[in-house]
């Protein structure tokens, strides 16, 4: 019988998680501080994050070991299963080989988790009592929720307007593991009423939740403030799925031809990124493809500059493609890809042109969600949605050059949570979204007096 399913044992975990830092090819350009325009120090992090993570943030070291009560916690789900799938590949009819790693089969549902749990541990470790966060969908916020209960902390949760309204359960799924969930723009802080000022029907966008989430926690000296994406030491968490999928290939003796993520903030990706991209610096040939949705086309349409990672300006200037920190994407489903900048990591290895952008129409991404859910079963989150269209879109490329290929993607999440999305696809609701150019320009216009890295 052919392999369908790699499983790890617990023992074959990984200890360590991969930092891309050490084997760049060129150095990143370093975060800003936005009043002196140099490069911020661990001590201007410290009022917003605990001094053990800023560590990791900033640290060159190639392997960092995961503590043992953070594998604990990995082991109630992890190591997560790699997959083939076989029925997707026959719909597809294309001399394509498809595996995937299920990062699904978390408790909360999605990868954030990953870095969740190490987030909630290292501010513990450090005395942080408080934690507050923002989400889109409410994966992140979900996920930190199950962390910080894990760990004994309490959780404020900002959730973008449109999401909290389109999906109920993630604010439920909050509440049960014990979090506070709040609807962002908010009254709560300054940020959010100066946008319910100028907005009152601001959708929110993941750039006014941060700002809001930030000063939540720089108000107070029990609180951190955690974030689900984009930051150096979130991407190395997420480095355990690469690595992992690295040995379950192993044992089946399979190398991908190409590599595919969606990408919100870059976390996911990266986690199935770094590892190969590490290989592809050292001369394997690999190529690794990073799928966003096309009304949020940051690595596709928008410069490599420095910007700002919220909208109320409360981050340093991080190095990274983006839209403009007062860009406002359109009320997608696909909540958890709606921010208007990509992780710096992921946007030095585009720049580098070690990785590959693309961008899917929502109704495109809910198309090939719809066909992977009539063949494989399980419901893909709208996320990951983009993803699978860009596995369809591999799989066309290697029909029409007659070449065999093999992808390995990830399956960041599933849909269960988001069926409303679903409803409104199949009942024809959804629409396609045209970014026009004029928007972005607006946006770009925010940040034209900034440095250039
Ligand atoms: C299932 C799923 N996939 C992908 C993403 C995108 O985030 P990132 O790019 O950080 O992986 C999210 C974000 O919420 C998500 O929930």
């Amino acid at each position: 019988m052919e392999q369908t399913k790699v499983i790890l044992a617990d023992h074959e975990i990984p200890k360590q998680w991969y930092n891309i830092q050490a084997d760049l090819p060129k150095p990143m350009s370093p975060p800003l501080h936005p009043g002196t325009g140099k490069p911020v120090g661990p001590e201007d992090l410290s009022p917003i994050f605990p001094m053990n993570l800023i560590e990791q943030e900033v640290s060159q070291e190639r392997w960092i070991d995961i503590p043992g009560e953070v594998l604990e916690k990995y082991l109630i789900w992890r190591p997560s299963p790699l997959c083939r799938a076989r029925n997707f590949e026959k719909l597809l009819d294309a001399p394509v080989k498809i595996y995937y790693k299920n990062e699904g089969t978390s408790p909360a549902g999605s990868h954030k988790p990953n870095t969740a749990i190490p987030q909630a541990y290292y501010n513990k470790v450090f005395g942080v009592k408080r934690l507050s966060t923002e989400t889109g969908a409410g994966q992140w916020g979900s996920a930190l929720a199950m962390a910080c209960q894990m760990f004994g902390l309490e959780l404020r949760v900002f959730m973008v307007k449109v999401s909290y309204e389109q999906k109920p359960y993630r604010r439920m799924m909050m509440n049960t593991w014990g979090a506070e969930c709040i609807p962002s723009p908010s009254d709560r802080t300054e940020a959010g009423r100066q946008v319910l000022a100028e907005h009152p029907d601001s959708p929110g966008s993941l750039g006014i939740a941060i700002s809001e989430a930030v000063e939540d926690a720089v108000s107070r000296a029990d609180s951190r403030y955690s974030l689900g994406s984009v930051l150096n030491h979130v991407l190395l968490h997420q480095t355990i799925i690469g690595l992992e999928a690295e040995k379950q290939l192993e044992k089946i003796g399979v190398y991908p031809d190409v590599v595919i993520g969606c990408a919100g903030g870059g976390s996911n990706f990266a986690w199935i990124a770094l590892p190969f991209v590490r290989d592809r610096i050292h001369g394997k040939k690999v190529r690794i493809v990073g799928a966003e949705p096309a009304s949020c086309p940051t690595m596709t349409r928008g410069p490599f500059a420095y910007d700002f990672g919220d909208l109320a300006k409360k981050t340093p200037l991080l190095p990274m493609y983006t839209l403009g920190h007062d860009y406002v994407p359109a009320p997608i489903h696909a909540g958890g890809l709606r921010y208007h900048g990509m992780a710096p990591i992921i946007s030095h290895l585009v720049r580098e042109g070690l990785i590959e952008a693309t961008a899917y129409d929502q109704l495109e991404t809910f198309e090939a969600g719809v066909r992977w859910a009539r063949t494989e079963g399980f419901i893909p989150a709208p996320e990951t949605n983009h993803a699978i269209a860009a596995v369809v879109a591999e799989a066309r490329r290697a029909k029409e050059e007659g070449k065999e290929r093999t992808i390995l993607f990830n399956f960041s999440g599933h849909g269960l949570v988001d069926l409303a999305a679903y409803d409104a696809y199949l009942s024809g609701k959804l629409t396609p979204y045209q970014l026009p150019d004029e928007e972005i320009q607006r946006a770009l216009r925010a940040i034209e007096s900034f440095p250039k890295p």
